[in-house]
């Protein structure tokens, strides 16, 4: 197979690139490289382009030309939920506007295959215990809103003209597949506490009273190795004849809080970790778990890593992009 991976010399996107070139499949990346890395994606040819320019369009079809692309999966946007309350414009231009380019492009030429980044950010604050993918989407930020809305975005094309798409929600992704393809911005919760132990800081726990074991808020934290195989089970379940579900949850089932991570953390790392309990943050809802029974059912993919190796895997990581 041939496949166009937007976005694919970012974190996650890397690790996608490198399963697919692994497993033999031909891959081009076209990224922008405002976040991305040249040197994450091996010997794959990449495309420096911004999805959401008039360009975009005519550099799209020239490279699934040239690479006879069969399928795509889309990575490339904006993601920090606090930048898209700030900045609502920029994220329906670049996330929306991207999105609207690419399955122009797709169509155009006649690709007829997605994997698209979805976000559990798209359920908003739920009010249950795990979430179902056929349960109420009530974003509460304009990044979750962009997401749902790309998610709409590929089925009208579905319905247009016959792209079959898969979209899948992310939950919280953490930890590195290969040492040096980690996350190198410190956005979330793992990198950030790594920083605040390299600068001898005590790592801040926002909110000690929810209505948790602990008291602290608990995520669904999935390894990206783990994430990045989903994409490869998505991009192979396309071709079922009968699909009867184009979103899936991609998570473990299984939650965990921001105390427990720091307890793996200082397992970890040896390190002490004295957590620094304070106010909950703003938008932040207590408990985001995933339901992961659809994406176990219809495309046979399940997470094989749990927390301990998330959190070493992105420590190990994090030596090595110190060490650059
Ligand atoms: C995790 C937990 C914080 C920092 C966001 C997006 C989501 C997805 C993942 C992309 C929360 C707590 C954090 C700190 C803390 N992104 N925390 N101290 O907000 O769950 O999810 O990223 O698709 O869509 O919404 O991730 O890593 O920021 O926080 O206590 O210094 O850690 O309050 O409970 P979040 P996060």
């Amino acid at each position: 197979m041939s496949v166009l991976v937007t976005g694919g010399a970012g974190y996650i996107g890397s690790h996608v690139v490198r399963l697919l070139t692994e497993r033999g499949d031909r891959v081009v990346v076209a990224d922008d490289l405002s976040n991305g890395r040249v040197a994450r994606v091996g010997d794959a040819p990449v495309v420096q382009v911004d999805l959401a320019t008039d360009g975009a369009r005519d550099a799209l079809r020239a490279a699934f030309a040239e690479h006879d692309v069969d399928a795509v999966v889309h990575f490339a946007a904006r993601k920090q939920v606090g930048e898209s309350v700030q900045q609502p414009a920029r994220y329906w231009s670049q996330n929306v506007g991207g999105t609207a380019n690419l399955l122009q492009a797709m169509e155009d030429a006649g690709v007829g295959r997605l994997v698209f980044s979805s976000s559990a950010a798209t359920y908003g604050a739920p009010d249950t215990p795990v979430v179902r993918e056929d349960g109420p989407c009530e974003p509460i930020n304009p990044y979750g809103q962009t997401k749902l809305v790309g998610e709409w975005m590929t089925r009208a094309a579905g319905v247009a003209w016959g792209l079959r798409a898969a979209n899948l929600r992310y939950f919280n992704v953490a930890g590195a597949g290969w040492p040096d393809l980690g996350d190198t911005a410190v956005l979330n919760l793992v990198p950030i506490v790594f920083r605040a132990l390299d600068e001898g800081r005590r790592p801040v726990v926002f909110g000690g009273d929810y209505p948790t074991p602990d008291g602290s808020a608990v995520r669904d934290y999935v390894h990206v190795a783990d994430l990045a195989s989903a994409h490869l089970a998505a991009l192979d379940g396309l071709d079922a004849d009968e699909r009867a579900h184009d979103v899936f949850n991609v998570g473990t089932g299984t939650g965990s809080s921001v105390l427990q991570v720091l307890d793996a953390v200082r397992e970890v790392t040896g390190l002490p970790v004295d957590p620094d309990v304070r106010e909950r943050r703003a938008g932040d809802p207590p408990s985001l778990v995933a339901d992961v029974s659809r994406i176990r059912e219809d495309l046979g993919w399940t997470a094989s890593r749990g927390l301990a190796d998330i959190v070493s895997s992105a420590w190990e990581a994090w030596q090595v992009g110190r060490a650059r």
